[in-house]
């Protein structure tokens, strides 16, 4: 949560902060604020609100100054007040800092810093952790032995006293051609520019500057001197500095003729299908295959279990994912959230395979559970769109959803990517086992044909908007759906709660009549979701159960699953398909109907109350 950005360079830095640091508010947008170095020393600039209330307040009294540093603010310590919105200022005036993620022993210093003479005008851990680099400033020589400056080396210094997560950028009044990041557990990367640095949380807010970029590693600090930068450990270790050339097409993160992004990204999802399967299936075209999973076919063939790992809507994707790979591998699959998986200690047989699902690469739970996995010696799988992202970089092998950016707060077509790269490594294992040629074609077909089916879906989107307008009042909603469709109706409900703020259920739907049916009544609607013809007769009965205690129905089927005349109140028909690519398509009416509800509910869709994208804090 939350994002930074940091520019140092020669040109007017406020319009550059400015834009990255929209191109960030995904990540955090209840305040923001901006601080900007010049003769005049530090300025700093605050609002509570999105990005566009700071560009009001810094137009009504322009900058010329070159460097500084930015933040969005997505609030862990201390309430939504400009108070607590960084940059923080340390009392002595000297520092200014903004930080992505938690200084967990920010009180026992904050006593120290006190008892010292520091006054804090926040209750935030980073106006503490800026407070520190200033008391160490103000006790540090002009020219320390590694090299560095007396701002670098007061930096350094108080991150060795700090406990937690961060990614930081720092400002000290007295040196106009310095800036100094970190990062340890929480993004940050720097741009190299021409004739100018910049740093930030995410490629998006500085590709439109440079697509060169460097992915700090945790433990680093980055001493950026005018045109010049150094990268060392904490340990004042030196790091030979990787230069990656970023290629990102700065217009895929624009939101065009779109209401939202959201809308774009559930609009955008054939060609993001397309994009995830492009150049991996065999030449006989009866397995899938994959650049990047540096395990070998003998090794995945030894392979006893499968343990998958993720948060939120990837949570989703790895149920629909386990089903997939035990019904065409034949390999057990356990799915775990990985915010439990990370202290849970769980068992695990020696020849386990652990694979993360994550869109942003970033989430911290999921990184946690992947190092934990790697700790203990298991070989470490990544599905992310996070390219160069951190869980991209410490997995041992993994796969690219190249699905484009996802802006929208609710994951769509992220989603959709996972489960088309799930089917695939489903087939990919099965063939490595089991699963014929003959089984294998059928499925790379099914596969093929997903994008333009999806297509054909989103063209009835008028006809869920008009079915979204019947539902919009009312205030709760229990979506069900058997074995791959259990975990669409999860995604289902899921969406609907982020954005319109409706209270939503997933439920096996056999298991309705075990509790949840007790909700049921005119004001708590169900969505059914039904593709399988093997169940349908089953599903029908519980959605006759609904009816019967005046519930009412929409209902989501394929074409062969026929519904009794009468039974639905509202329909949407999807097409045919292979059944390892059902739940793509029976994803899509869910994603469109949550879309359009909260719409008509005038909710501010891509930035939903209380929810950031990237979840980088515990
Ligand atoms: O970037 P990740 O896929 O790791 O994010 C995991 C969750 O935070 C994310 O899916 C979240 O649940 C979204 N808001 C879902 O729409």
């Amino acid at each position: 949560m939350c994002g930074i950005v940091g520019y140092l360079g020669k040109q007017n830095a406020t319009g550059i902060l400015l834009e990255g640091l929209k191109r960030l508010e995904y990540r955090g947008y209840d305040s923001s604020g901006l601080a900007v170095l010049d003769s005049g020393g530090l300025e700093v600039t605050k609002r509570v609100g999105r990005v566009k209330e700071l560009l009001a307040a810094v137009k009504k009294s322009p900058s010329q100054a070159k460097m500084g540093i930015c933040h969005t603010r997505w609030a862990t310590h201390g309430g939504v007040t400009e108070e607590n919105a960084h940059p923080h200022l340390s009392s002595d005036g000297k520092i200014s800092l903004v930080l992505n993620g938690v200084i967990e022993n920010y009180n026992p210093i904050r006593k120290f810093l006190t008892s010292k003479g520091y006054t804090f005008y926040s209750e935030t851990d980073t106006e503490v952790l800026c407070n520190l680099i200033a008391y160490h400033y103000a006790k540090e020589i002009d020219s320390p032995s590694d090299g560095g400056t007396r701002f670098s080396q007061s930096v350094r210094k108080a991150l060795h006293h700090v406990e937690g997560t961060y990614g930081l950028a720092a400002l000290c009044a007295d040196c106009p051609d310095e800036m100094v990041g970190a990062r340890h557990g929480s993004p940050l990367i720097l741009g190299v520019g021409n004739d100018e640095m910049l740093l930030a949380s995410d490629v998006s807010a500085l590709v439109s500057r440079t697509p060169n970029v460097v992915y700090l590693n945790d433990g680093e600090l980055v001493h950026i001197r005018g045109n010049n930068f150094t990268i060392s450990t904490h340990e004042s270790e030196d790091v030979q500095p990787v230069i990656n050339t970023v290629d990102w097409d700065v217009s895929e993160g624009e939101i065009g003729d779109f209401d939202h992004f959201m809308l774009k990204e559930i609009f955008e999802q054939p060609e993001a299908l397309e994009n995830a399967m492009r150049g991996r299936f065999s030449q006989d075209q009866s397995t899938a295959k994959f650049g990047g999973l540096n395990v070998t076919p003998q090794e995945l063939r030894q392979i006893d279990r499968i343990l998958l790992c993720a948060c939120g809507t990837a949570w989703h994707a790895c149920l629909t994912i386990e089903f997939l790979i035990e019904k065409y591998a034949r390999i057990p699959v356990e799915v775990e959230y990985a915010s439990e998986f990370r202290y849970r200690n769980a068992p695990l047989d020696k020849n386990t395979l652990v694979l993360v699902v994550s869109q942003s690469g970033e989430t911290i739970d999921t990184l946690a559970a992947l190092k934990e996995s790697k700790r203990k010696g298991y070989t470490t799988l990544a599905i992310t769109n996070g390219v160069g992202s951190t869980i991209a970089r410490e997995s041992d092998g993994g796969i690219y959803q190249h699905a484009g950016p996802e802006i929208g707060v609710a994951s769509t077509k992220a989603f959709t990517s996972q489960l088309v790269i799930g089917a695939m490594l489903a087939l990919y294992l099965g063939r490595l086992r089991d699963l014929s040629f003959n089984e294998g074609a059928e499925m790379v077909i099914g596969l093929k044909e997903v994008p333009d089916l999806v297509r054909k879906i989103v063209q009835q989107s008028e006809h869920i908007h008009t079915i979204a307008k019947k539902y919009v009042h009312k205030q709760d909603f229990l979506f069900l759906g058997r074995l791959s469709m259990f975990p669409i109706a999860l995604e289902g409900a899921l969406k609907l709660k982020e954005i319109s703020y409706i209270h939503a259920e997933g439920y096996p739907a056999a298991e309705m009549k075990h509790g949840p049916i007790a909700l049921i009544s005119e004001d708590c609607p169900s969505v059914f979701i039904a593709t399988e013809p093997d169940t349908v007769s089953k599903v029908i009965s519980n959605m006759q159960e609904v009816k019967a205690r005046k519930g009412q129905l929409i209902i989501v089927r394929s074409e062969s699953c026929e519904m009794p005349d009468g039974l639905a109140d509202d329909e949407v028909v999807i097409p045919d398909c292979h059944p390892a690519v059902a739940p793509i398509l029976a994803c899509i009416p869910v994603q469109l109907l949550s879309y359009y509800i909260a719409v008509e509910r005038g909710c501010d869709v891509d930035k939903p109350r209380n929810l950031a994208k990237s979840v980088t804090v515990e």
